[in-house]
């Protein structure tokens, strides 16, 4: 059999196809119709697309927000309620969703970025911060039940320039990594030793019936009760020293230095800095 393929030649019809093809308007009977259809079709088509464009423009101009803004204003807040918060020691007065979570109003709202969100269901203690003193997960606190409290977050626990004694500790020991859980490790540190001061007892606690004295904190005591505060990178025994050094008073040595480049290029910047403090100065 031959490849070759003759495309003048008819194809072969049975007798019924033959008899089908004879009963078929013309091209050009029906010509009209389909070209009046094809129209139709698409007039109608681009109708149901203008439609969707002005419902989705519509939709975008409820959610714009201003260029400027960095965070999310406060419109079209649904269930909402006035709350003031002592947040740092300041007075804030917000208008809230009543469902809004501690942690999204100091992040979105209040710009407190420092406390975190790792999971956001309480179970890694990223986001903790300290309400009236005692710690709690802010990603399971609403705001709204803050009403009038002090909550104290990473960014207020330092005085200026000076880092609260926890703060200076984790750096001293080493006590973080990539620093997320950080803030979070670091207020509920602050606050447990609150905790253990004011006698009260943990799972570990060998005689519960001694409190309200002050329980030891052995590094176990340590561990249970910081076990809510998830380091990723691994950096337990460093932060154990850290809260270790605080609660007992007792400096410990530094375990690292910089590098000597790395002095020698912080001195030389703290020359230039210096050489043009100087220069400032006199002129
Ligand atoms: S973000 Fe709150 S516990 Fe993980
Ligand atoms: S320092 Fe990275 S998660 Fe703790």
């Amino acid at each position: 059999m031959s490849d070759d393929f003759d495309e003048t030649s008819e194809p072969d019809l049975t007798a019924d196809e033959e008899a089908l093809l004879k009963e078929l308007p013309t091209l050009t009977d029906v010509g009209q119709a389909r070209r009046k259809f094809i129209g139709q079709s698409i007039a109608g088509g681009l109708g149901i697309f203008a439609l969707t464009l002005l419902e989705q423009e519509k939709v975008l101009a409820a959610l714009a927000i201003s260029p400027d803004a960095m965070f999310a204003p406060a419109v079209g807040v649904e269930n909402s309620v006035k709350v003031v918060l002592k947040i740092n020691g300041a007075t804030k007065s917000l208008e809230l969703d009543s469902r809004m979570v501690l942690l999204d109003a100091l992040r979105e709202r209040l710009e407190l970025t420092g406390s975190k969100k790792g999971c956001d269901h309480g179970q890694c203690g990223a986001c903790t911060v300290i309400v009236d003193g005692r710690r709690v997960l802010s990603c399971l606190t609403l705001a709204a039940t803050c009403e009038g409290k002090e909550v104290t977050t990473i960014e207020g626990l330092a005085q200026g320039d000076n880092l609260h004694p926890m703060q200076a500790a984790f750096i001293k020991n080493d006590g973080f990594q990539c620093g997320y859980c950080t803030p979070g490790q670091i207020c509920s540190a602050v606050a447990m030793l609150t905790e253990a001061k004011n006698g009260e007892a943990s799972y570990v606690t060998a005689d519960v019936r001694q409190t309200p004295r002050s329980v030891a904190l052995t590094d176990d005591e340590i561990r249970e009760r910081m076990s809510g505060n998830i380091c990723r990178c691994g950096a337990y025994p460093n932060i154990i020293k850290a809260i270790q050094e605080v609660h007992s008073g007792k400096q410990a040595a530094q375990s690292w230095s910089f590098h000597k480049a790395e002095s020698n290029l912080a001195d030389a910047i703290n020359d230039v800095l210096t050489k043009e403090a100087t220069s400032d100065a006199t002129v």
